[in-house]
């Protein structure tokens, strides 16, 4: 008989409601009862348009939302409310890499610095530090002598490996990624796609996967939620949501990614301004 805790899904969020205040008494529900799972070593993909309540469900995740009900549990253990020194610790096992990363890298210091303050933080001792950054280097093809670097001395898909390097010096189980290629060109996102699948192959991390492109999710996940206007309506493995979508919404989703051929993107157009006329 298995512990609970070996059973339970290593993320579950069980009908989750978080409300903005906007004003002493107006306040603006982001998610109206949102429930999701991610297993161990999964990539779980959240899509859906902008100010549906994604980076929400993830900020809630990382406690940087409040949540009004419901529940989020790691590894079984309830983490929904979880402050300070209960927090701080979590960053061992959830960490974040978001969209953009000229904004989330301190561009004072150099990438050594960058990468090795979660762990200075945590306690671990310089030299010991020094060996797991070259190690994360290594692990997003960085060249070792980027340590020396400023991020502003790289470009946006080299700064995107470096924010992902600092998500993973503390061999996290999950990493919450925030739209993390939607700022990079195609042929970069592409690159730097492939580099979650290896990490995740080498390390076992797992990810909940932000983004409003299903064309990056399908790339990358196993399985999809589709979320919109503070609900999921439609969730599945991706390869069922992408080929034979239920919902209206993920059909207009589905064809609004872009397709290399251009007849095809005529027709899929076509269809596309059919489903939103008649929605
Ligand atoms: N800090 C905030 N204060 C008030 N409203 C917010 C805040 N953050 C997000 N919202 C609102 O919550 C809704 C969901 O936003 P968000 O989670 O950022 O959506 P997404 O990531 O899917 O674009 C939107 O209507 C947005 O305007
Ligand atoms: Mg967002």
């Amino acid at each position: 008989m298995n512990a609970p805790e070996d059973t339970a899904p290593l993320l579950a969020v069980e009908d989750l409601v978080v409300d903005y205040r906007l004003h002493r008494k107006l306040r603006l529900r982001a998610l109206k009862g949102v429930s999701i799972t991610v297993g161990r070593g999964e990539c779980v993909g959240l899509v859906g348009e902008s100010g549906s309540g994604k980076s929400t469900l993830g900020k809630a995740v990382l406690g940087l939302a409040a949540v009004t009900s419901g529940r989020i549990s790691f590894d079984g253990e309830d983490i929904t409310h979880a402050r300070g020194a209960a927090r701080r610790r979590l960053a061992n096992d959830i960490q974040v890499v978001f969209q953009d990363p000229y904004g989330s890298l301190d561009p004072t210091m150099t990438v050594g610095e960058v990468l090795a303050e979660p762990l200075l933080v945590a306690g671990t001792k310089r030299a010991q530090a020094g060996a797991v950054v070259a190690e994360m280097l290594d692990r997003v093809r960085l060249p070792t002598d980027a340590v020396h670097r400023y991020p502003s001395e790289f470009s946006g898909g080299q700064r995107q490996r470096i924010a992902i390097a600092r998500a993973l010096v503390r061999r996290p189980r999950l990493i919450v990624c925030d739209e993390p290629v939607s700022a990079l060109d195609l042929t970069t996102q592409a690159t730097i796609l492939d580099l979650f699948i290896d990490l995740q192959r080498e390390t076992g991390v797992a990810y909940l996967f932000v983004s409003h492109d299903l064309g990056v999710v399908r790339r990358i996940c196993h399985r999809v939620s589709v979320m919109y206007q503070g609900e999921i309506v439609e969730s599945g493995p991706t390869r069922t949501v992408a080929h034979e979508p239920t919902h209206p919404y993920t059909r207009r989703l589905l064809l609004a990614a872009p397709v290399a051929d251009p007849v095809r993107q005529a027709e899929r157009r076509a269809t596309w301004l059919g489903l939103r006329d008649s929605a």
